[in-house]
């Protein structure tokens, strides 16, 4: 148990009202125990990315993610959490081709997993899936700049929005998002004057990633910040523990105890005396 104060849960408006008044602090997770420990921390948002598949399942890029995979770790976070808003990532596929599937889809992640809302990636171009998500009442996190899921159109995890023109359309789909009706947006890896202007022309929370100090709030992959990622530190990143080394010098003091029999112990064995049997009348 933490010795945290009771606190209220958050919601979609709290986050909308934060604008202007307090950064927002956001975190992907994607499991009960973690969310547990980030919850009572005071993480605003909890994020259930679709970087699971990178962090947990050790693939190379995110477009491996389901909707059955997603809305199971979804479920996990979201019965963990008290206070902060649960929001699901939507895979890719699974809103980009037909606006009614995505609703079906957004709709698994609240009505399942008991999240607040779901996120999406992509502007304009994806907005006929945003509007038919935000008619069934089921709130939008935007996500554009570097949008992983386009990783190969993109040509790789690169900077977005270097250039005038691209800096542009990103400007665009960002306000195109905010008048659609979403709540929030995440700007990754964007230059951050270009952050800076996109959190100052539109009314909703921006989150960013990769995107500077100007975003409303700041959002990050948990196993980078926990120290679990050991081969990829992108330059965004701040690491603020090195579970790395716990866990290894954790697992190897175990294979000590095992391999010298200081594990177990006596007092971790059970005995052969059978509990005494007490007559009822
Ligand atoms: O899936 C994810 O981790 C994300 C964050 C990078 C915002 O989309």
């Amino acid at each position: 148990m933490s010795d945290l104060p009771e606190r209220d849960p958050l919601s979609i408006p709290w986050i909308v009202a934060a604008k202007g008044r307090e950064k927002i602090a956001m975190l992907t997770v994607y499991d009960a125990p973690s969310a547990r420990l980030l919850d009572e921390a005071g993480i605003e948002i909890l994020l259930v990315g679709d970087s699971v598949e990178m962090t947990v399942y050790g693939e190379a890029n995110t477009l491996s993610a389901t909707m059955d995979q997603m809305v199971r770790h979804s479920r996990a976070v979201a019965r963990a959490t008290k206070r902060a808003v649960v929001i699901g990532d939507m895979p890719f596929l699974s809103y980009q081709a037909d606006p009614a599937r995505a609703v079906e889809n957004a709709g698994r992640f609240l009505a399942e997993a008991g999240c607040a809302a779901v996120k999406v990636e992509g502007g304009r171009r994806i907005l006929p899936a945003v509007q038919a998500i935000l008619a069934a009442d089921i709130p939008v996190m935007g996500h554009i700049g570097l949008t992983p899921q386009s990783l190969h159109k993109l040509g790789g995890f690169k900077v977005q929005g270097r250039e005038e023109d691209s800096a542009r359309e990103i400007r665009e789909d960002a306000k195109a998002l905010a008048d659609a009706g979403c709540f929030a947006v995440v700007l990754e890896c964007v230059p951050e004057t270009l952050a800076a202007q996109i959190t100052a022309e539109i009314p909703v929370p921006t989150l960013g990633i990769g995107a500077g100090p100007h975003c409303d709030g700041q959002v990050l992959v948990y196993h980078d910040v926990m120290g679990l990622t050991r081969d990829l530190r992108p330059k965004f990143v701040r690491r603020y523990a090195d579970l790395t080394t716990v866990i290894r010098d954790a697992a190897g003091a175990f294979v000590s105890d095992v391999k010298s029999g200081n594990f177990p112990s006596k007092e971790e064995s059970f005995t052969g005396a059978r509990p005494t049997l007490r007559r009822v009348n």
